[in-house]
């Protein structure tokens, strides 16, 4: 087959990982790890039932497309559903836009073991060798350390210039104001590829 038309993996594998795509049981333990208030710490709400599985719904049909999408992680060790790393096509309107972003979920006992960057950096190889996107980006709230220290280990750059307020999150709301970072397939190469 054409390499060119060949259809994207649907499965990336780490030292330590699988990256995926999603089964039916994936659904409860995602519910399970976003109706946690500390994992959640970030975002101005908890995800209902209906919204995960509308969230695992549009992945899966992304990810089945060959198109941008977060993928399953599950530990090689014992094959058990640890939380999301991936891309997605963020929904709202931005100055960076149009883009692709890398995103991550963990449950909380997946934390400090490297995971969210060992998949994270999978994903990029993805974006940019096989889906060859020009350039992925990042965004946070400015509060949340944790996640914009995931994108400085993958050798994003912090793009000053783009922080942002989300628009969907409300005006005074501590986690309103976002930090953006930015990978190009340029830079990727430079410190990863070939
Ligand atoms: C963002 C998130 C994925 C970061 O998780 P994390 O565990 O800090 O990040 P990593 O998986 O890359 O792990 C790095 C940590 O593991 C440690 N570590 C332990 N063993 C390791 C190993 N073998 N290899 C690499 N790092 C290892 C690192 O030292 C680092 O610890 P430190 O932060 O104390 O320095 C996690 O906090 C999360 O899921 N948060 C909730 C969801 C969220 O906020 N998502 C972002 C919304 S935009």
């Amino acid at each position: 087959m054409d390499p060119a038309i060949a259809e994207p993996p649907h499965t990336l594998r780490t030292k330590r990982l699988v990256l995926r795509r999603w089964t039916g049981s994936d659904v409860d333990a995602l519910a399970a790890l976003s109706a946690d208030r500390a994992t959640m710490r970030y975002f101005e709400a908890l995800p209902s039932r209906a919204q995960i599985q509308q969230l695992v719904d549009r992945q899966q049909a992304a990810l089945a497309a060959g198109e941008p999408g977060l993928f399953a992680v599950e530990t090689k060790q014992d094959g058990r559903f640890i939380g999301f790393v991936g891309l997605a096509v963020p929904r709202f309107e931005a100055d960076f836009q149009p883009c692709v972003e890398i995103g991550w979920r963990l449950a909380m006992d997946a934390w400090g073991h490297g995971y969210a960057t060992e998949a994270g950096e999978a994903v990029l190889r993805h974006a940019f060798e096989t889906l060859r996107l020009s350039e992925v980006v990042s965004f946070t709230a400015t509060l949340n350390e944790p996640s914009q220290a995931v994108m400085r280990r993958l050798g994003m750059r912090h793009d000053v210039e783009g922080d942002f307020d989300h628009p969907s999150v409300a005006p005074g709301h501590p986690i309103r104001p976002h930090v953006l970072y930015r990978l190009t397939a340029a830079e990727w190469r430079t410190r990863f590829g070939p």
